[in-house]
């Protein structure tokens, strides 16, 4: 007998699990690295309109899918993507995608998350306090990470100890399902995310000069590195690619998961306002909490220059080092850092829950497992995969699965539920569709942006991006040849991931029924 489809338990539910999946890590080490690599003001402008034409458009787009989808009973891309072109025989392939891509995100988010949970012990216990330099915080890491081995650390085991709690600490949420976990957790993380956001950032708003020989270095002309205008960036194809990157990610969107979280929705419950509403969350999340952390911070303690140093080594140095340093030159810098890393392990596990949500649904609404079993098995499956993120973090694996999971498959796969909401489903339906129940009505601007702009945005950035960033990176060109070996095998494991993934499709398929829509 078929069993009864999850639902959420309110409206401020989902929102609450949207915004907790879009706020995330991206938010507050990814943004700010972005923004500083391309010059601050240069950023923001290519930012809003990739915000405007791609990540609005693209959020409602995945509200409406997965609520349409849903109504077939599929909470997972091979089988909403199917309920949209049901002539096609191939589309449910396409989908695969939208398991794939955040399966892959999870395995190594997951373990940089156990590190927020880490740092945040050992910043109320004040563990890091000897390391009083940039180079010794980032040896304090590097042995926390098992990449070196020195007074700090010994072994893996705490840094191991940290993943298998955040591992379990994610698998029972997902456990006890959408409305008595996932909706919960978010919830209750959220606000508390909000208030711990707003705490630090008051606190760097408040900083004042420390170094009394450069004057400029202070608060306003650290907020003005960001928001002070130049129009020159928008000649720039970089500087737009790395914008459209970050609002997909950030957004969550082009991955999978708001297609299954939209699947739980009512028929007739609005998507047009509470993705809105997801959305204008994320961005005050990203643009005036994260914005005015690590950047003006980075700012006043490190000048113009070296902001972009600091920006150059990465969002993980950026958050582990730099931030860490900064906190320990302030009063209650124990607490700041405990708070810090608190909202940053906040943050991750209501993303991270919703990176696995899309492969537990796909076991349980395609080969009809309750959701014990599927999180039973989604849980040893994902722990196996897990390891190569740990145990190989120094040998390039970790840049991999970013590349393949968390953009590849983010701009194909948002290219691809592009062209089949507007020109597949068909304009005409799908705003009727997006229109069901709404609260709002989209401006019919909207409609031309989401036929036309919308697509030639994502193909012009397919294109760009391949030819920029792809064929080097599959060409292994920025790969040194120690790493090229664990490179390759990475690629020869997220390969087999795919294939195992397509053949689970491929046999769901065999047994399934045809399913009619269930309003
Ligand atoms: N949207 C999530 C983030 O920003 C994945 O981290």
């Amino acid at each position: 007998m078929a069993k009864e489809r999850q639902l959420w338990g309110s409206r401020l539910g989902i929102i609450m699990a949207v915004a907790g999946s879009a706020v995330g890590l991206g938010n507050f080490l990814r943004f700010p690295v972005q923004a500083a690599n391309n010059g601050g003001g240069a950023f923001m402008i290519p930012y809003f309109i990739s915000l405007l034409l791609l990540g609005i458009p693209l959020m409602w787009i995945e509200w409406t899918l997965g609520r349409y989808g849903g109504g077939f009973e599929h909470g997972s891309a091979p089988g909403i993507f199917h309920s949209v072109w049901q002539k096609n025989r191939f589309i449910k392939y396409f989908g695969i995608i939208g398991i794939f891509g955040p399966l892959i995100i999870f395995i190594y988010y997951t373990y940089i998350e156990s590190w927020t949970l880490g740092y945040s012990v050992f910043s109320l216990l004040n563990k890091y306090a000897a390391a009083s330099d940039k180079s010794a915080m980032q040896q304090f890491l590097n042995a926390y990470q098992g990449l070196e081995k020195n007074s700090y650390f010994s072994n893996l085991l705490p840094a191991y100890t940290f993943f298998v709690i955040t591992f379990l600490a994610n698998i029972t949420v997902a456990y006890y399902g959408i409305k008595s976990g996932i909706e919960k957790l978010c919830k209750f993380a959220m606000p508390i995310l909000l208030v711990l956001g707003i705490i630090i950032m008051t606190r760097v708003l408040l900083l004042g000069v420390p170094n009394l020989m450069k004057p400029d270095w202070n608060i306003s002309n650290g907020m003005g590195f960001l928001w002070n205008p130049d129009f020159s960036s928008l000649k720039d194809a970089k500087v737009w690619l790395a914008a459209a990157g970050q609002v997909f990610f950030t957004l969550s969107v082009g991955i999978g998961v708001i297609l299954t979280y939209a699947s739980y929705l009512k028929k007739a419950d609005d998507v047009v306002l509470s993705g809105l509403a997801a959305v204008s969350t994320n961005e005050f999340a990203e643009v005036i909490i994260g914005g005015s952390i690590v950047i003006p911070a980075a700012f006043i303690f490190f000048g113009p220059i070296g902001i972009q140093d600091v920006a150059q080594s990465g969002a993980f140095n950026l958050s582990f080092v730099t931030m860490p340093l900064i906190f320990k030159q302030l009063l209650f810098g124990e607490f700041f850092g405990f708070i810090w890393f608190l909202f940053l392990f906040l943050a991750g596990i209501t993303s991270s829950v919703s990176l696995a949500q899309p492969a537990i649904a796909f076991l349980e609404d395609e080969f009809n497992f309750d959701r014990k079993k599927a999180v039973k098995i989604f849980g040893v499956a994902t722990f196996i995969f897990c390891q190569p993120a740990i145990f190989l973090l120094g040998h390039g694996v970790l840049n991999e699965l970013d590349f393949w999971g968390g953009t590849f498959s983010l701009v194909l796969f948002a290219t691809i539920e592009t062209v089949l909401f507007a020109w597949v489903f068909g304009m005409d339906k799908a705003w009727k569709e997006i229109h069901r129940g709404a609260d709002m009505k989209i401006p019919n601007i909207y409609k031309f942006i989401i036929k036309y702009i919308t697509p030639t945005f994502l193909f012009l950035i397919l294109g760009f991006w391949f030819y920029q960033d792809g064929v080097p990176t599959i060409l292994m060109k920025n790969v040194s040849a120690a790493e090229k070996p664990y490179v390759l095998g990475t690629r020869v494991f997220i390969l087999l991931i795919f294939i195992i993934l397509a053949v689970l499709v491929k046999i769901a398929w065999r047994k399934r029924k045809i399913r009619t829509y269930k309003i």
